[in-house]
This record gives structure tokens, C-alpha cells and sequence, in this order.
């Protein structure tokens, strides 16, 4: 028998819901597929931890997180909880990415059945790309390190060739596990970089074009952000995997989200050499919580790229199966601004069925 020992991480707002919802799917999935067991050890962290305690998240935690398997982690972050400085205090990306070193976050927009996409003419599976964001410098390096007065401070991005080679190298590899992209097969890796403006920005195309050059069979090119912005949204079926900076990749992986139903179809992996952990792309969506209508897709998602990081690929196939079947069906109903028209557990139920 298989052993996992995961780290769970319940947030706040939606977070928990989205736990609840997706927690037991994943026992489902695990009691099908036998084999493996995976063992759950909840630690708190996010806004209310850090409101209590003075701390996003504790040490003990943080070193959990390091003695894991893995993590799987609902939203966390409450606008309302501020440091001095103004900017928000209960998030943990910037604290589990940097201390694990979680220079990947990979980013799946897939266009499921049933999911509804503002894009006419666009069926299931015609959007199904990857964005792969440098997750550990960029513009976000200068978070909570931002120098200036009361009325003019400046965050500077950082670029280094060892964090950009190792996340362009991430990328193609991912290329070519996957079948290429839906508009014509070809494996590709898009590079999107500013670097007809700065000078970070052309060193990370400088760097992707030398990797590239290591993995000819994989076809290279690259665009700038802003005309990516109306590519993602007017010929999505093009793109395969994308590579970007962190402050680029926050931003376009939202736009990827509202093309396929909105954010609660998106899931997402924070990947690095020894540490990972798995959360939606979406934020503790305060503006919904405690309705218990969060759409709980995205963390269910997220549990299934947890199994396949892991080593369990059958248990995460017949998950993203499951999913797939339960929206085909109807079953997960979502109306056309990404809103659930039914409970979250109906949603967990559905995708229970099917597994
Ligand atoms: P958000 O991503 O939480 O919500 C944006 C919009 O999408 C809202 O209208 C929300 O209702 C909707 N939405 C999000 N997830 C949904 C789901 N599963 N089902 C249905 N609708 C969903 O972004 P917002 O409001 O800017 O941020 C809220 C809080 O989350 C803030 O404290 C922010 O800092 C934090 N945050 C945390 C992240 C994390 O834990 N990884 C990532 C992004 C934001
Ligand atoms: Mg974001």
C-alpha cells in the first residue's frame, strides 16, 4: 500500500467550504482506485490565523508543509485584514512559495462540457492550454519589500537567468508530456515577454530562446502581454503551454479563467524540485461565502493534479473524468457568470456519482 501523507489547509471565506466539498471526492477517488491511502493532517492558516496570531501561517506549519508529500490548499486572504503598510496580510503564496521554493505554478484552462464560455463557436476541450508562471521573482519578488515614502514607493521585478531557466525548462518538459494544441496538434511553448520595453523582459526571451534550442521538437515562439491578452481571448485553440513572468502569469491566468467558465474552473499547482501544493487560482471569493454556492470545481481539480504529482495518474484521470462526465451530464449547472446554480455539495455529489 501506498502511503501519502497531505497536508490540508482549509483557508478562509470559501476556503473551507471548498474543502469540505472536495475532501470527499478525493476518498472516493482513493477508496476506486486501490493501491494508495492517503493520510490528512489539517493545519490553520490564512486571515483569521493571521487576525489571532500576528502570523499568515506558523512555522510548525510551514515545516509540515516541508515533511508532506504534498499540500492541498483552499483560498485563503481576507481583504480586510491589512498590515500597516496597507497591503493584505493573510496570504501565504508569498510565504510557501518562497520558503519551498516553488518556482513552477502551473495553471491548466481547459474548456469542460457544459462550461460556459463567452466564446462562440469554442466546444469542450477546444481551449485546453497551460500557463506556467515563474512563481518565485518577477515583479512579486519586491512583495512586502517595496521601498518609498507615504507618497511615492517603488517595487522593483526581478529577472535572474537560474529562475528563468528553470521554469522555461519546466515548461517545455510539460510540453512534451502533453498532445500539443487543440487547433493543430503541434506541441508549443509561448513565450510571453515585454522586452520591446524592458530590460528584464529580454533576458527571460533571451534565456527561453536558449532553452528552446535544447528541445527541437517542440515548436518556440514568442509574444508580447498585451497582444496575448486578445490572443487568449480570440484564438485560444493556438496555445499549448505558456511561460511567463509571475506578475504577467497572475493576470492572464484570470482571462484564461473567464474563457472557460470563470475561476471556479480553474485549478492550479505550485510546483518546485522537493516541495508542492495545490490550491484553486481563485481567491476566498468573500463576496460569496457562506452561501454555500462556490463552485467547487477548481479545488477538486487541484486534488486531481495533487494525485498526478504525486504518482497516482489513474486515480487522477478517473477524477478529471469524473468532472468531466458530471458537467457533460448536466449536473453541474453554472450560469454565464461563472455562479453555481446549484449547492456546492450537489456539485460533490455529481462528481461522486461518476467516480
Ligand atoms: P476571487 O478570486 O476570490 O474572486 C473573484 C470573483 O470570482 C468573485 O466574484 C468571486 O465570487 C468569483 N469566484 C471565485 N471563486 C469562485 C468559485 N469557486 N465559484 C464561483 N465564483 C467564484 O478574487 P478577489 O475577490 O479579488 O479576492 C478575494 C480574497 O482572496 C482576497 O483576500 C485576495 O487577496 C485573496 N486571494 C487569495 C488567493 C489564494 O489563496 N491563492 C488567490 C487570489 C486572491
Ligand atoms: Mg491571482
Amino acid at each position: 500500500m501506498r502511503d501519502y501523507r497531505i497536508i490540508l489547509i482549509p483557508g478562509d471565506n470559501i476556503g473551507p467550504e471548498l474543502m469540505e466539498a472536495a475532501l470527499p471526492v478525493l476518498e472516493t477517488v482513493t477508496k476506486a482506485n486501490e493501491g494508495f491511502r492517503l493520510t490528512f493532517e489539517t493545519h490553520p492558516a490564512g486571515a483569521a490565523h493571521y487576525a489571532e496570531h500576528g502570523v499568515a501561517i506558523s512555522r510548525k506549519s510551514i515545516e509540515a508543509c516541508q515533511t508532506a508529500d504534498s499540500v492541498f490548499k483552499a483560498p485563503v486572504g481576507d481583504p480586510s485584514v491589512r498590515t500597516p503598510d496597507g497591503i493584505e496580510a493573510g496570504l501565504l503564496g508569498g510565504i510557501l512559495r518562497s520558503d519551498l521554493d516553488l518556482f513552477a505554478n502551473v495553471r491548466p484552462i481547459k474548456l469542460y462540457p457544459g462550461a460556459p464560455t463567452p466564446l462562440s463557436g469554442y466546444g469542450p476541450g477546444s481551449i485546453d492550454y497551460v500557463i506556467v508562471r515563474e512563481n518565485t521573482e518577477g515583479l512579486y519578488a519586491s512583495r512586502g519589500k517595496g521601498v518609498g515614502g507615504p507618497n511615492a514607493v517603488a517595487d522593483t521585478m526581478i529577472t535572474t537567468r537560474a529562475g528563468t531557466e528553470r521554469v522555461v525548462r519546466f515548461a517545455f518538459n510539460l510540453a512534451k508530456k502533453r498532445d500539443g494544441a487543440p487547433a493543430d496538434g503541434v506541441r508549443r511553448v509561448t513565450c510571453v515577454e515585454k522586452s520591446n520595453v524592458l530590460r528584464s523582459f529580454a533576458l527571460f526571451k533571451k534565456i527561453f530562446l536558449e532553452v528552446a534550442a535544447d528541445y527541437p521538437e517542440i515548436e518556440a515562439e514568442t509574444i508580447y502581454p498585451d497582444a496575448a491578452a486578445q490572443a487568449l481571448v480570440m484564438n485560444p485553440s493556438h496555445y499549448d503551454v505558456l511561460v511567463m513572468e509571475n506578475f504577467l502569469g497572475d493576470i492572464l491566468s484570470d482571462l484564461g479563467g473567464g474563457t472557460i467558465g470563470g475561476l471556479g474552473m480553474c485549478p492550479g499547482g505550485n510546483i518546485g524540485d522537493q516541495y508542492s501544493y495545490f490550491e484553486p487560482v481563485h481567491g476566498s471569493a468573500p463576496d460569496i461565502a457562506g452561501q454555500g454556492i462556490a463552485n467547487p470545481v477548481s479545488q477538486i481539480l487541484a486534488g486531481a493534479m495533487l494525485l498526478e504529482h504525486i504518482g497516482e495518474a489513474d486515480a487522477a484521470r478517473t477524477l478529471r473524468q469524473a468532472v468531466w462526465r458530471a458537467l457533460e451530464a448536466g449536473n453541474i449547472p453554472i450560469d454565464r457568470r461563472g455562479r453555481l446554480k446549484i449547492r456546492t455539495m450537489a456539485a460533490t455529489e455529481a462528481v461522486i456519482a461518476q467516480v
